[in-house]
């Protein structure tokens, strides 16, 4: 596989992009500027580098995490990269033209992966704004993720750090519990905005 790397112009106008929809619609994005990457880069490390492993990325919007995922990938691995704004996605055409990219809505993730031929997922990757969504649709997507973890497999989430301790920080963690047995947060990454950490969560409660 071969991984091109975007030229300097291109991220910055896939930076621009991101914050002109991040001012207009703070609720579907939920930060500000992409992902660091030295978060995306400890996100990535999740991906499994054996051959055929399938990745799906939520939220992949103008692609910070995607790239990093790039690099990890092994032979014959799918990178399934999904957002429900299309044109935050086809910036994923040039930062990382090997993903496979659909455009869809979290919340039907296993109908989405099934209608394109995806039997399961090793590892999914969110950058989703949970805090935002409501209640059942957080769930829901919770239980979607679930629904398509291969045995073994693992679901990693940001959580950003200055929010932590704020009523709808706690339920999104209370729902992860609620939705696996195991939940690990990271380290804290200080040099993202805002400082963020990971969960990584297996063994779900159901799927
Ligand atoms: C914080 S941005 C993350 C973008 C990029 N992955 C990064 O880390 O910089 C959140 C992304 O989630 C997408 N998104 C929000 N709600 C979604 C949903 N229910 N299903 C799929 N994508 C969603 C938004 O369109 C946006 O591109």
């Amino acid at each position: 596989m071969t991984i091109e790397f975007a030229p300097p112009a291109t991220r910055a106008r896939a930076a621009l992009a991101f914050a002109r929809k991040a001012l207009r619609e703070q609720s579907t994005m939920g930060a500000l500027v992409p992902t660091s990457r030295c978060l995306s880069r400890r996100m990535a490390s999740m991906v499994p580098s054996a051959p055929g492993a399938c990745v799906v990325e939520l939220g992949a919007g103008t692609g910070a995490i995607s790239r990093e995922i790039g690099l990890r990938l092994g032979c014959d691995a799918v990178h399934i990269a999904v957002d429900r704004d299309p044109v935050m996605l086809a910036a994923l055409a040039h930062r990382a033209p090997w993903a496979r990219r659909l455009v869809g809505d979290a919340a039907d993730l296993a109908d989405l992966l099934r209608d394109n031929g995806i039997d399961g997922a090793h590892v999914v990757l969110s950058s989703l704004p949970w805090s935002f969504f409501p209640p059942p649709t957080r769930a829901r997507i919770l239980d979607q993720i679930a629904s398509v973890l291969l045995p073994g497999g693992t679901f990693v989430t940001i959580a950003y750090r200055p929010t932590r301790l704020m009523p709808r920080a706690r339920a999104v963690r209370a729902a992860l519990d609620d939705t696996f047995e195991t939940v690990i947060p990271s380290a804290t990454t200080w040099a993202n905005v805002p400082p963020a950490r990971l969960y990584l969560c297996r063994h779900a409660r159901r799927g």
